[in-house]
């Protein structure tokens, strides 16, 4: 099937309908995930994780994708998602190679993304990308989908190279958020029924806005949204929270809602995206959203920090020196890795060589 429509067009539809487009094709958009897929996503990483652990099981899922060829396009910076995304694909078989530098792409040349796209299709099998622009995964998705060149799956089945985007502009990181729900669920026994706080730049913290998306999956969850005014949530996410009665609201300190959240998700202040100062130093977090060691006397005694990382000075040093159970922001970046082998397996419809263990 290609889509009959042009790339502006196709730009243009709102997340809804490029969603009905996408499937589970490629990944995208947090919101194309329903909660079926949430929780076997989860049980898939877990089975990932667990067959991994024997070498017997390593060979074994280092066999399943032993023919394909991934292209891992990280033109903004990344440390974990391209390195967990690398390492999944090591653990399955992935052969992979990877653009991470426009320098020394002919996108220098003045190669528009369209037919950069094409151009890596015609030797990939998969692009893992992570882009500055919003739009820049969904262009990749819509020119894999109208190029001529198909992937064949176990079952017969012909697919459009997929694409992942390991984060889009400000707006989207599914796969950060379906890490960061693998991750919640192992703390705290299921999301159902949590108060999560998330806390920092809410505006332009791709990882918050896409982990809200999530939460329209799961019964009575309550969103409390920790920032300074000028970093609130924007509309579009509360407006779609409220339309899926996902229960919200703003808190004015971490403070303020510490002893009613379950798991507490810190960003950092996304100053990439401001114009940068002569000395190049960071914007500083507001102290009314920095968390301190005090806060773990605070803290529920099940609940868990997360932190999709990098972090700076939201997080006092001091927390990381502490041995406390509760704090999950390193163990949440290893998860990651483990949820981008389910990820990747599932596309290639190999999961079922893994869930059977
Ligand atoms: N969480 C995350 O996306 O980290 P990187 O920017 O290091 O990939």
């Amino acid at each position: 099937m290609s889509v009959r429509i042009s790339l502006p067009e196709f730009l243009a539809l709102p997340d809804a309908e490029k969603v009905k487009h996408v499937g589970q094709r490629s990944i995208l958009f947090a919101q194309q995930f329903d909660r079926a897929d949430l929780d076997a996503y989860c049980k898939l990483a877990d089975a990932a994780r667990a067959l991994h652990k024997t070498p017997e099981g390593a060979s074994r899922m280092a066999g399943l994708l032993r023919h394909r060829m991934a292209l891992n396009f990280f033109v903004q910076p990344s440390s974990r998602t391209f390195m967990s995304f690398n390492t999944a694909q090591a653990y399955l078989g992935l052969n992979r190679m990877s653009v991470r530098d426009v320098k020394i792409s002919s996108i220098s040349k003045g190669e528009t993304l369209v037919d950069s796209i094409r151009t890596f299709i015609s030797y990939v099998d998969l692009v893992v990308m992570r882009h500055d622009q919003d739009d820049a995964a969904a262009t990749a998705f819509w020119t894999s989908l109208n190029s001529h060149r198909r992937i064949t799956l176990p079952n017969g089945e012909e697919r459009p190279v997929p694409i992942v985007s390991g984060g889009s502009g400000s707006k989207q990181h599914p796969t950060q958020a379906l890490l960061d729900v693998y991750t919640i669920e192992k703390s705290l026994g299921g999301i159902d029924g949590r108060t999560i706080m998330l806390v920092g730049d809410l505006k332009r913290g791709r990882t918050v806005r896409s982990l809200s998306y999530l939460m329209r999956e799961y019964r009575d969850v309550r969103l409390l949204f920790a920032a300074p005014e000028r970093y609130q949530m924007l509309p579009d996410i509360t407006d779609f929270l409220d339309a899926h009665r996902v229960s919200w609201k703003k808190v004015g300190s971490i403070d303020e809602g510490i002893r009613e959240a379950d798991a507490i998700y810190m960003t950092r202040i996304q100053d990439e995206w401001d114009a940068k100062p002569a000395d190049g130093s960071h914007a500083p977090a507001d102290d009314a959203f920095t968390f301190r060691l005090r806060h773990l006397d605070a803290m529920r005694a099940h609940a868990c920090l997360l932190h999709p990382l990098p972090k700076r000075d939201e997080i006092e040093e001091a927390v990381d020196y502490v041995d406390d159970p509760r704090v999950m922001y390193w163990r949440q970046e290893r998860n990651g890795m483990w949820m981008r082998v389910a990820i990747l397996a599932r596309l290639f419809e190999v999961h079922h060589e893994i869930l059977r263990g």
